[in-house]
């Protein structure tokens, strides 16, 4: 990582970066056999499709009734008509665990006084379940979830909502996310913003260029005892 500043404040995406939502999906694979990859990856891309259409047509809806969406028609359009699974596939979001990395991560940003905070898409029941799952709650600081502003991310309200919420300058708080698209978002709001690129995709061509790749969590601790 070139240029280590120090920070007051950082702020992580939710689904992929701090959870790990395809591990709990994994779950599922064998009483859906083949078709599993196919349906977990319709899901999230139809997940993310509508929250982007919903926003530009300015009908927001939570994050939840978006995931239920996603989830019927990736299961109409794969012909699997089975309610016990829908149910259990859309409970996974209330018993997900956080990456290896997250607890070391989070306490040493604590422990060096650096802010914790999440921003997410999720609604405010779904993230607090997850928090509360995977044991983190203590570490954070503050959980912002999209829903205050109805709008989803990569929208500037949403990034806007944390960074009125921290107080903070700018130049200050950095945000993580392992979505690209979010991570460009971000930046072109204004943080310092990091990648983790763990599915080793290529780079987007998108607004907020300035975007700094790592692999995982882990490397975000040297910016802890970085000068400014
Ligand atoms: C979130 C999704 C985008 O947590 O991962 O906001």
């Amino acid at each position: 990582m070139e240029e280590l500043r120090r920070f007051d404040a950082c702020i992580f995406d939710a689904y992929g970066t701090l959870f790990d939502v395809s591990a709990a999906a994994k779950r599922y694979n064998t009483s859906i056999g083949d078709q599993w990859e196919e349906l977990a990856s319709i899901w999230r891309d139809k997940q993310l499709e509508y929250s982007w259409l919903r926003s530009l047509m300015g009908e927001y809806v939570s994050f939840w009734e978006i995931t239920e969406n996603a989830l019927d028609y990736a299961l109409s359009n794969l012909k699997i008509n089975d309610p016990l699974l829908r149910k259990n596939l859309l409970a996974l979001y209330f018993n997900l665990e956080a990456y290896s990395e997250v607890p070391e991560t989070l306490e040493a940003f604590k422990k060096s006084g650096i802010k914790t905070a999440i921003l997410s898409n999720g609604s405010p029941d779904m993230l607090t379940a997850a928090i509360s799952n995977a044991g983190i709650k203590h570490l954070l600081d503050s959980v912002f979830s999209v829903d205050s502003v109805n709008i989803f991310k990569p929208h500037p309200k949403t990034y806007k909502l944390a960074y009125d919420g921290l107080c903070m300058n700018l130049d200050r708080i950095f945000f993580v996310s392992s979505n690209s698209w979010d991570a460009h978002g971000a930046s072109n709001f204004g943080f310092n913003s990091y990648w983790v690129n763990r599915a080793k995709q290529g780079r987007e061509f998108l607004p907020g260029e300035d975007i700094k790749e790592i692999n995982n969590l882990l490397d975000l601790l040297p910016l802890i005892n970085a000068t400014y």
